[in-house]
């Protein structure tokens, strides 16, 4: 009997010490088809493809591809078996170079098994520009911005000859500019009869190129429907198990005094002339295409890149501002993108994350307080709803949004013990991996800092949160400031035409 299934799951369990991640769970993906996994964070989406790949042995449950059972036990298997991952968490060498990585395990070789590097050269340069991404193939990993090696991760999953490819949030720091090129790749797979497994919170992405979507829930598998059969209300009820109440338009705080002045600030090649000020009780949203300087913005305000030219003043007093220690003393936050390398110490228990950027807080003589630390870490755990069996955890061991969540604690704590006058808190892609619950639960906690007479400084590749979150929305394009937008005069058209330097005619979004 010829099937049209490329891949089955069947009866996927999965347990982890205190956690069953994976509970009897089932999946197949159709010839030619998109099917969306969808669930809370924590859910088991990840971990589901993490077996799939062979990165985690299951517990019980059998994979088959195109209809013959596999046993995928390492990503040899995988490959050989037809199957790409792009991952949540990035699996890039970072002091490899982009085409090494592309083409990490299989690189071309010349007579004598040399490297064929022109031929890896031009292999990765083709693969990067049919996503429209404009990195060069010899970049270095680590001096790429998280959302450059997104699109790395992306290349690569697609260069490989696949009949199965999962992609884990690939969308999660693509602004709609580079989302539009991800689809464009997405429809010329299925039209090739690719299957795809695409995970995603932003469930309008699901609606936009999934045939049908499927729910887990706490590691249970929770339903499978054709993408006609739901709505976004429909989807959220599955993925949480009851009616999500609606939030009213939060009011905006009342704008109060200049926190943060930035003039004529100029990094060579990165940043040209950025000048603006932040007030006391504003959410400042920083909108921009991927490498327009956003992230690069805030580290030069946080002091951890060295600034050419300009001046930076806090409370109307100009700071030095040299470095992340004296930025953190001053009163200043960034709750940086990447959580992998600057957010957060893997190794260590996410309670001991929790309080890293402010010890001062829970230290008394010299000792931390365990008390302190626990009870810090346990409050943060019910407000923000991290997932996860104790707060004793290895943070390495949480799914991603989790891990986000405790960037997120980590800051709110900093800035929640903080008696500096100014207190301004620099969120870089705040809810990147997060559930549509927790999200409001997280812009909840931004309105009521600012509430609180904190400035908020928020980037975010996400049209809708920057439109429905900020008072004021600068516009960033090619390192410097394309445009101010009031919170009144903004639209996604606007944004766009401003990010992509478009004019009223030609702007296609
Ligand atoms: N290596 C691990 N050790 C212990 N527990 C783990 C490990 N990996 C995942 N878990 C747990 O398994 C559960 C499922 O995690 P998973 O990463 O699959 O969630 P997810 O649906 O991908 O969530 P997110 O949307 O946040 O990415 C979570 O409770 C997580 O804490
Ligand atoms: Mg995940």
């Amino acid at each position: 009997m010829a099937t049209e299934l490329v891949l089955e799951m069947r009866h996927i369990t999965k347990d982890y010490p205190g956690v069953r991640a994976l509970d009897d769970v089932s999946f197949e993906l159709r010839r030619g088809e998109v099917h969306a996994l969808v669930g809370e964070n924590g859910a088991g989406k990840s971990t589901l493809m993490k077996v799939l790949a062979g990165a985690v042995a299951k517990d019980a449950g059998e994979t088959l591809v195109g209809g013959e059972p596999v046993e995928i036990t390492s990503p040899h298997d995988a490959m050989d078996a037809g199957v790409s991952v792009i991952y949540q968490e990035f699996n890039l060498v970072p002091y490899l170079s982009v085409a090494e990585n592309i083409y990490l395990g299989r690189e071309p070789k010349l007579p004598f098994g040399f490297i064929d590097w022109r031929s890896m050269r031009s292999g990765a340069a083709e693969a990067l520009a049919r996503i429209g991404a404009s990195i060069s193939p010899r970049a270095v990993i680590s001096d790429l911005s998280v959302a450059e090696q997104q699109m790395v991760e992306i290349a690569r999953a697609l260069s490989v000859d696949a009949r199965v490819i999962v992609m884990d949030e690939p969308s999660a720091t693509l602004t709609e500019h580079e989302l539009k090129s991800l689809f464009g790749q997405i429809e010329s797979l299925k039209d090739a009869g690719v299957g795809i497994v695409y995970i995603s919170h932003r469930l309008e992405e699901i609606f936009q190129i999934a045939d049908r979507v499927t729910v887990l829930r706490d590691g249970h598998r929770i339903g499978t429907e054709d993408i006609e059969n739901v709505d976004h209300r429909s989807i959220v009820r599955m993925m949480v198990g009851r009616e999500l109440r609606e939030r009213p338009e939060a009011a905006t705080a009342a704008v109060g005094d200049v926190l943060l002045q930035v003039e004529g600030l100029r990094r060579a090649g990165v940043l040209e002339d950025i000048s603006f000020e932040l007030h006391a009780g504003e959410i400042l949203g920083i909108a921009g295409l991927v490498g327009a300087g956003r992230t690069e913005l805030a580290r030069a305000i946080f002091g951890a890149d060295r600034r050419d030219a300009g001046r930076i003043l806090l409370n109307g007093e100009e700071v030095p501002l040299a470095s992340p220690a004296e930025a953190i003393r001053r009163g200043i936050g960034f709750v940086t993108e990447d959580r992998q390398l600057q957010g957060l110490v893997l190794e260590m228990a996410l309670k001991e994350n929790v309080t890293l950027a402010n010890l001062g807080a829970i230290t008394t003589g010299g000792f931390i307080r365990r008390r302190a630390e626990d009870e810090a870490a346990t409050d943060f755990v019910a407000d923000l709803d991290i997932r996860t069996p104790s707060i004793n955890q290895r943070t390495l061991n949480l799914s991603g949004g989790n891990q986000q969540k405790v960037v997120l604690a980590k800051w709110l704590f900093a800035a929640a013990h903080h008696d500096a006058r100014a207190r301004i808190l620099i969120f870089d892609e705040p809810t990147r991996g997060i559930d549509v619950g927790s999200k409001a639960e997280i812009h909840d906690i931004m309105r009521r800092l600012v509430r609180d007479g904190a400035g908020v400084i928020m980037i975010s590749s996400e049209l809708p949160e920057i439109l429905q979150m900020s008072d004021r929305i600068l516009v960033m394009r090619e390192g410097r400031i394309a445009g101010e937008l009031a919170r009144q005069e903004a639209t996604q058209e606007r944004i766009m035409m401003l990010a992509t330097g478009a004019t009223e005619s030609t702007a296609t979004l």
